[in-house]
Parts: structure tokens; sequence; C-alpha cells
């Protein structure tokens, strides 16, 4: 039954979410939703999960569509690892701030001038920047992909912390960092962590690896997104203070009962763009496809493939 899009406005989340519902089984879609999107879109989602998850998710999903709740290169991964599915988004313009510093005919230049590199993309990137690289990786396997590597030099674009981060873990290499970074986590640095110590004195400290270097030396746990839910779960503490996305503390909150949670309030405006109303007129409408030109997405598909070999 079509709604009508001026009708879905006026819409309670409870008649939203059934009508997304309904058009799910009717088109035989499925939601892949990342965690630091608003908790109203954890109720239609079918999988909620961090980068990894998510593109195992997507490479593996037998539904007709993808609706791709994160930001842009998430869903533009999503359409590379399975490109017979039709994968579509609330808003084509939700970005990544940090995806976006690297401009790949300067990435071109730089791969010159270290011609003996391996070249590692952080999936925090274009698919253009993808298909320039050897090997993708993402916040949990980042350290394991590089230590993978037979090269002894290796490019890591586009997060410069991140690099840091995989350097002090994988000293034999070098590493040879892109300038970038996530604009939400780079704010941080160590004075701030120092009070929420203080501050919070039973608390274990959780820090994502976009974090700074001075961050990261004072964090009980670096991880990824979905590993701070296990970390949450497995470690006896029972309070914990995240250094991420604001988003993950509701996360937690609901996988974690029980324990107590406090984060940062830094948002990332992109991530938080998509509501329920945008997703069922997303579906209602099935505009927006995410498309990635066919060169470019076999290029990028091999770096991708790459990394799922190393499992
Ligand atoms: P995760 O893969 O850890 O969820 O990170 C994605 C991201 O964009 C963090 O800012
Ligand atoms: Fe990109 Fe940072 Fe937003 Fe993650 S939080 S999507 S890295 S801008």
């Amino acid at each position: 039954m079509y709604m009508g899009l001026c009708s879905i406005g006026l819409m309670q989340n409870t008649e939203l979410i059934l009508r997304i519902n309904e058009l799910k089984r009717e088109k035989n879609a499925v939601i892949l939703v990342h965690n630091y999107q608003r908790p109203e879109i954890y109720e239609v989602a079918d999988f909620i999960g961090d980068s990894l998850g998510l593109c195992e998710r997507a490479r593996d999903s037998d539904a007709d569509i993808i609706v791709f709740c994160g930001v842009y290169f998430m869903a533009e991964s999503a359409a590379i690892l399975n490109p017979d599915k039709k994968v579509i988004v609330p808003f084509s313009d939700a970005g990544c701030a940090m995806a976006d510093m690297v401009q790949v005919e300067k990435l071109i230049q730089f791969k010159k001038k270290h011609k003996d590199a391996a070249v590692v993309c952080y999936v925090n990137s274009t698919a253009e920047v993808k298909a320039l690289c050897d090997i993708c990786c993402t916040s949990s396997n980042a350290v394991a992909v590089v230590r993978s590597l037979k090269e002894k030099k290796v490019i890591f674009v586009p997060d410069k912390n991140l690099a840091a981060y995989i350097q002090d873990k994988v000293p034999e290499k070098e590493i040879i960092p892109w300038q970038g970074y996530c604009p939400i986590h780079h704010v941080v640095d160590a004075k701030y962590v120092e009070e929420i110590r203080r501050d919070n004195p039973n608390a274990k400290i959780i820090a994502h690896p976009e974090s700074k270097p001075e961050v990261l030396a004072l964090a009980d746990y670096v991880t990824s997104t979905s590993g701070m839910i296990d970390v949450a779960r497995e470690d006896d503490c029972d309070e914990f203070f995240v250094l991420t996305e604001c988003g993950m503390t509701e996360r937690l909150k609901r996988e974690v009962p029980g324990k107590k949670f406090k984060g940062l309030c830094n948002m990332c405006f992109d991530m938080k763009k998509n509501d329920l109303a945008s997703v069922l007129r997303c579906l209602e409408t099935e505009k927006d496809r995410v498309r990635v030109e066919r060169a470019t997405a076999r290029r990028a598909l091999l770096a991708f493939d790459r990394m799922f070999a190393l499992k």
C-alpha cells in the first residue's frame, strides 16, 4: 500500500516502524545500521554493527535491497561487496569528513614518491581511493592487516591517528601516514582524559583508535565501536567512559544493561542525518541508489578481498 510521501511527515514513530517493517517484507529488503545511528533507527535494523560487521553482512546478504544507515563510504562498500543488490541510502550527502581528506590525484603522486611501499586504506575512504590501494582494513583488523604484509614500508591512508596506533603495535614496519583525521575524535587531548580519570575514578576508559596517540596511551582499552560492546560485557568493571562519537553511549546502555556508561558529547552530524521518516521515504521511493563505476568497484573489491582472505 502506498502511503504518499506527504503523510510520512505526520506519522508517529510506532506507525513509521510498522510501515518500514511492512515494506521490508514486501520488497525483500534489509536495513544495515552503524552503531552511531540514532536509537530510533535501531528499532528497524536487521543488523547493527561496526564497519567490519557491516561489510560482512552486506557481502553475505541475499536480500534484493540493502538500505544502509550510516555514512556514504559504508553504503558504497556494501555496493562494492555485493554488486548485484540495490543499495539505497536515506541521504546520499551523509559523508565522512576523514574520507574527504584524500584527493585521488594527490594519492597517485604520494604513491610515486614511495614506490616500494604497500598501500593500505582504512575503510573510511572513497571507492576511488580504495581502488588505488593494495588492501583495505577497518578499526578492528588494521593491526593484523599491516602485520600480514610482506613489504616493510606501508603507506596508510587516510587516518594519521590510526596509522600511529598501528606503528606502535607493529614496530618492524615503517608506516608512512596520510595526514587525515576524524574531527570528532581528534579534538580530544590528554588533558581531557586526565580530567575524566579524576572525575570518574571507578570507570575504565575505552578509546576508539581514531583518537590521538596521547589519548590512546591513557586509555584502558582501544577498540572498534563493536569491540567496545564486547569489552564492556567481558570486563568485571561496571562503569565505563567511552571516547568516541556520542551515539555509542546509548548503544552500550542498550547492549549491556546494568552497567554505567558515560561518553563524549562530540557528534558526527552526518551519522545523525537519518531518522525513521527518511528511512521510510527511502524504502518507498528506492531513490538515492549507491552506484560505483564498474572498473573502480572491481579494483576496490580486490582491496576488500585481500582483507577478508586474512581471516
Ligand atoms: P567502527 O568501524 O569502529 O565502527 O568505526 C567507524 C567510524 O567511522 C568511527 O568513527
Ligand atoms: Fe567519519 Fe569521524 Fe563521522 Fe566516523 S565519526 S563517520 S570517522 S567523521
